[in-house]
């Protein structure tokens, strides 16, 4: 009785587990582009095409071993004369062609997927995408001047918009993944890669870094929105404009200690002082889900630690350790609060 309930159970906790990695943020099990369809298409050939080929040897093995043990000893075939078995060419040839049916259908599949790959769709939007250890500079690449948007670890994406993600790397090799949307491609020092994703879904994915790039890498993450078309234009005229002046004390004192202190020589914060290029662009951080690369919640509490100690949340980060009194924090944390 209790071995039955716990097979029950641990059968249970198995389909449960199952069904949770076919749905998610950050799965390709669930694809919400047409790229990540596409690959979705190959995934599904190829399980049911190794599937069937595993379980047919499976069976061969264990019809063979039954037919070794019925033969009497006197008449274990020897090799000259069970290849002129007329019943066993046959198999041997049924299993041939079988192997040669698997073999093209699989290269059928991926020659039309990766040709379905290669076609980025109409009217892209352009996205330059700049690996770092460890985090993702994301400039938008509008038709002016005006229209470009430098952000950082988020990116937006209409729905059914192809967009082009232009990749490179400013240190070692990274890898931008977005299971739901598309495939890998690295992020190479010194080359350029692209990648074309156009989104069928709307929704928040998780993307990951999924090239071992250092200490960091694991939280190496971003946060991909995918919206309608006017909800994406509504974001982009936010992005492109300047930040908003502080209006109170507190959020003045924070913008002069950020433009005086070390802050100032990483991060660039449009419309001020602050035109860092080393860290993350800060004009809209509130904007963000999350800070330090996908790493924590974009809350006040968050940020605070963040600033107060960069290495004790990540360790090995670039981002130092600034010297501020817990005033000069609380003023600078209420500062980049209103950076919306
Ligand atoms: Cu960047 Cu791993």
């Amino acid at each position: 009785m209790m071995r039955a309930g716990a097979a029950r159970l641990t059968g249970c906790a198995a389909a449960a587990l199952g069904l949770a990695a076919c749905s998610g943020v950050q799965t390709m099990l669930d694809p919400a582009g047409r790229q990540a369809q596409d690959i979705d298409v190959v995934w599904r050939v190829m399980l049911a095409v190794c599937g069937i080929m595993y379980l047919l040897v499976l069976g061969f093995l264990a019809w063979a071993l039954a037919r070794a043990r019925q033969a009497p000893p006197d008449r274990i075939p020897i090799i000259g004369e069970t290849s002129a078995e007329p019943s066993l060419r046959r198999g041997l040839v049924g299993w041939t062609a079988l192997i040669a049916a698997g073999l093209v259908l699989l290269t059928t599949v991926s020659f039309l997927v990766d040709r379905s790959l290669a076609d980025v769709g109409p009217a892209p939007i352009h996205i330059k995408v700049t690996a770092n250890q460890w985090w993702w500079n994301v400039e938008y690449r509008g038709d002016a001047p005006s229209e470009n948007v430098t952000t950082a670890n988020e990116l937006h994406l209409p729905l059914g918009r192809p967009a082009v993600i232009e990749l490179v790397s400013n240190d070692v090799i990274h890898s931008f993944w977005v299971p739901n949307l598309s495939g890998k491609t690295d992020l190479i020092p010194g080359r350029t890669n692209y990648l074309a994703v156009t989104p069928k879904r709307t929704g928040a994915f998780r993307g990951q870094c999924a090239e071992f790039c250092g200490f960091q890498h694991a939280k190496m993450a971003f946060d991909v929105v995918v919206e309608p078309k006017a909800q994406w234009e509504a974001w982009m005229a936010r992005q492109t404009a300047a930040a908003a002046q502080p209006a109170s004390f507190e959020a003045t004192l924070g913008q002069s200690l950020f433009e005086s202190k070390a802050c100032v020589m990483c991060h660039r914060i449009q419309g001020t002082n602050a035109g860092g290029t080393v860290g993350p662009d800060l004009t809209h951080l509130k904007s963000r889900a999350h800070i330090a690369a996908g790493t924590l919640p974009n809350s006040r509490g968050d940020l605070q630690a963040w600033i107060a100690d960069p290495g004790g949340v990540k360790p090995g980060t670039k981002m130092p350790r600034v010297a501020l009194s817990s005033q000069e924090l609380n003023a600078i944390v209420t500062y980049l609060e209103t950076l919306t």
